[in-house]
């Protein structure tokens, strides 16, 4: 059997163990008893030269309420049970209960056989023996992801492409499928108990980024670290990633599988040494930098980090980018003190592993170039366009035309653009971004604008006519600058005079 010989081959390869005897379920949350830990927040410049990947410290033996657990699961779970096999904890002594642990009073206590355990192991638990790493994450918009209640995006979800057809024992008035197995599966469900200490099905199994777990706290580290292996490889891979980053919203995986990145790495995978314990880019591996290199991953100078915002100096969610520390300050999240051009640097300091100064100082402006031309050329004033058309339309969500437009426009093409800009990938920066959102500002978006104007200017309702007049007139505005004239046939001459040429010359490579 495969875990007899782990068993055997690891014995004596265990790491540093601590003198401590087995915690027992109180006693699990005094957290000096099984760490030794990182300090919170280590500063972003301490060195990390040689620190092993996980500093936490195992136990010296597997305690005998796990050996309980093992027992009798590896007949009934032998896959489960072979996957802890494989993993650092199994390693490190730390067994089933070491997680699974919980007090009697716990709002999701369950009896067990002899013992009171709990299903879910929250990064609450996790903290136990990895505070530093939990801190982070609890600081960052991933523990936040499972607040999307109030979004736009919930409205489809829950109303206009679902119901209320689901029907459980937590919720008896009855909840959205679509949101159920769409949304809550890449955000996180907010997880009910139910009255005997099972778990609604609504809302488990569910392994997403933000879950809201029964004691209070927030997230899933499984979201990243797959059970029971948990393992730091899995989680440096892009695949991981790539389970939330993608689709037309925020194709963050197929943007790296387009770039030089994604090409090198899955060229290069055998060479990029992702199981090894420490993981520095430029000592430990050389080949291409995976989401986890540049977002989370250590560098000569920094240490991993569990908070991903740390990183990046736009936020490209909403409608107009945005500085992260403002929307930071807005969740008052510990990076509304961190401000962009110090995440820059931090993202900067990765790069430099493999470029140069001029490379890479030289991409942000190509970046931030693409950003601003989405903010100015589409973002504002088509939310100014917008505005104006509200008195025009049908007040309900969803129920225009012209609210599928505009929210396409910004949270599809407009995010494809920025998105793809920020990681080098041109085919989704143009053919999916660019090229989709003039298409549909022009030949969809000012069309049924202009539709609403003709059908409200003589309207009855003295309002609906002045509001009519506003947008009409604010249509006009807009294509009249620079950003749009052309459209009216009215472009610069001397640029006009110039691209003629140009185009000439190019016909003249075609035609006969
Ligand atoms: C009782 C202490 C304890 C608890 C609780 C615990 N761990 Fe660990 N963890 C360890 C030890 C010990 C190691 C191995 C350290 C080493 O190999 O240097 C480790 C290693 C890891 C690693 C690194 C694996 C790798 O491939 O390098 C990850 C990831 C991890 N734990 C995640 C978790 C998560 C997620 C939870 C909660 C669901 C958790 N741990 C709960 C003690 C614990
Ligand atoms: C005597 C056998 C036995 C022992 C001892 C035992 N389990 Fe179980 N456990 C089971 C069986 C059987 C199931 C149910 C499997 C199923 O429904 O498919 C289960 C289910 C579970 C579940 C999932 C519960 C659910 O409803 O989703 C967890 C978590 C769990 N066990 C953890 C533990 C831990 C931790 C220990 C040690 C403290 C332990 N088990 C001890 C047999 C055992
Ligand atoms: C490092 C912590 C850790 C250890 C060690 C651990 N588990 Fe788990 N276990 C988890 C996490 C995390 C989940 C997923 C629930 C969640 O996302 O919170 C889970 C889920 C489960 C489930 C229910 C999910 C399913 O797929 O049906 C069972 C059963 C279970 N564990 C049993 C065990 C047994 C048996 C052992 C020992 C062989 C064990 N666990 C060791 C953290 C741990
Ligand atoms: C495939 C996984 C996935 C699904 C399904 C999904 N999302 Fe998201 N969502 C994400 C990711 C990933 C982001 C962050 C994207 C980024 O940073 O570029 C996000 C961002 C968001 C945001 C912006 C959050 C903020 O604070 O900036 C909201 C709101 C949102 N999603 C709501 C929803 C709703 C509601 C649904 C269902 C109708 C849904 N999402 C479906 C993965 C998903
Ligand atoms: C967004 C994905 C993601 C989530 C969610 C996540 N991790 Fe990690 N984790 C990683 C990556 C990537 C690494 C490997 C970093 C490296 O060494 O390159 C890692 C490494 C670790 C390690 C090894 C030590 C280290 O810092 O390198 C531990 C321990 C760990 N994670 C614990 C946790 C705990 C506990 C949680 C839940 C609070 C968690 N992780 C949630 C991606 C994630
Ligand atoms: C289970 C789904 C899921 C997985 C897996 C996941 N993410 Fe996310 N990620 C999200 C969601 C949802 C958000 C948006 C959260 C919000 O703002 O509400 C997000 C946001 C982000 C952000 C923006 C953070 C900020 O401060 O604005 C970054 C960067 C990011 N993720 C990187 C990663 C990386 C790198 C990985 C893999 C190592 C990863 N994510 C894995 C769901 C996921
Ligand atoms: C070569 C480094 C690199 C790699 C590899 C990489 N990213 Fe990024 N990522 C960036 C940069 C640079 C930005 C823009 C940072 C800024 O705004 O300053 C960014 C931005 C993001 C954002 C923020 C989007 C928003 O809403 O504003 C998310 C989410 C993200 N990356 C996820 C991923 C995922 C998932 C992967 C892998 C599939 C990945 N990244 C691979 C460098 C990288
Ligand atoms: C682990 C090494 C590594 C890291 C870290 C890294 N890159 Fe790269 N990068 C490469 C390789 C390899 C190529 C392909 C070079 C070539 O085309 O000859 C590349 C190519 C590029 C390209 C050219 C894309 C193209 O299509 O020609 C840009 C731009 C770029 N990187 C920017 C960055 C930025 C910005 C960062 C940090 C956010 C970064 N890189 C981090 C290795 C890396």
């Amino acid at each position: 059997m495969r875990l007899s010989f782990v068993l055997s081959a690891c014995a004596t390869a265990t790491v540093a163990l601590s003198p401590l005897l087995i915690p027992a379920a109180s006693e699990l949350d005094a957290p000096e008893a099984v760490i030794a830990n990182h300090s919170p927040h280590a500063p972003a410049h301490s060195s990390v030269h040689g620190a092993p990947a996980a500093q936490a410290i195992g136990l010296t033996e597997i305690s005998k309420a796990s050996q309980e657990c093992i027992d009798c699961h590896r007949k009934e779970s032998p896959g489960l049970y072979q996957q802890w096999g494989d993993s650092r904890h199994y390693r490190g002594n730390v067994g089933c209960y070491e997680c699974h642990a919980a007090d009697p009073d716990d709002p999701d206590a369950l009896r067990h056989y002899d013992r009171w355990i709990s299903i879910i192991v929250s990064p609450k638990d996790c903290a136990r023996c990895h505070s530093r790493e939990v801190e982070e994450f609890l600081g960052s918009h991933h523990s936040k992801g499972g607040r999307i209640l109030g979004s736009l995006d919930n409205v489809l979800a829950e109303v206009v492409e679902g119901n209320n057809g689901l029907v459980t024992e937590g919720f008896p008035g009855g909840v959205s499928a679509a949101a159920v197995s769409g949304c809550w599966q890449c955000h996180g469900s907010e997880v009910k108990v139910l009255a005997d200490g099972k778990l609604d099905p609504a809302t488990w199994p569910n392994t997403g980024i933000g879950r809201i777990n029964p004691d209070g706290s927030e997230g899933s580290c499984s979201a990243c670290h797959s059970r029971h292996r948990f393992s730091a490889a899995q989680a440096r891979h892009p695949d991981t990633c790539g389970k939330c980053h993608m689709g037309p919203d925020h194709p963050q995986k197929e943007i790296y599988e387009e770039s030089k990145h994604g090409i090198a790495f899955f060229a290069g995978i055998d060479d990029m040494n992702l199981d090894a314990n420490k993981w520095i880019v430029g000592e430990d591996y050389f080949v291409a930098p995976t989401c986890a290199t540049c977002h989370m991953s250590a560098t000569k100078d920094q240490p991993v980090t569990h908070d991903i915002g740390m990183r990046i100096s736009w936020n490209n969610r909403p409608v107009v980018s945005v500085r992260p520390e403002d929307s930071d300050a807005k969740m008052n999240l510990p990076g509304k003190d961190v401000p962009w051009q110090t995440r820059r640097k931090s993202m900067k300091n990765v790069c430099l592993n493999c470029h140069n100064t001029q490379w890479v100082d030289n991409f942000y402006v190509q970046y931030d170039g693409l950003v601003d031309l989405y903010n100015e050329k589409y973002a504002k004033p088509g939310r100014a366009l917008y505005e104006l058309a509200k008195p025009l339309k049908n007040p309900v969500p969803f129920s225009n035309k012209v609210d599928f437009i505009w929210f396409e426009l910004w949270h599809h093409e407009g995010r494809r653009a920025r998105h793809a800009a920020s990681m080098m990938g041109p085919d989704y920066t143009h053919w999916h971004g660019t090229y989709d959102l003039a298409k549909n500002f022009y030949t969809e978006y000012i069309p049924e604008l202009n539709e609403l104007v003709e059908a409200n200017k003589h309207s009855d309702d003295a309002a609906k006519v002045e509001a009519a007049a506003a947008l009409e007139a604010k249509i006009a505005e807009v294509l009249a600058t620079d950003d749009h004239k052309w459209i009216l046939g009215q472009m610069d001459p001397q640029e006009a005079a110039r691209r003629a040429a140009a185009a000439k010359e190019f016909r003249s490579r075609y035609d006969k």
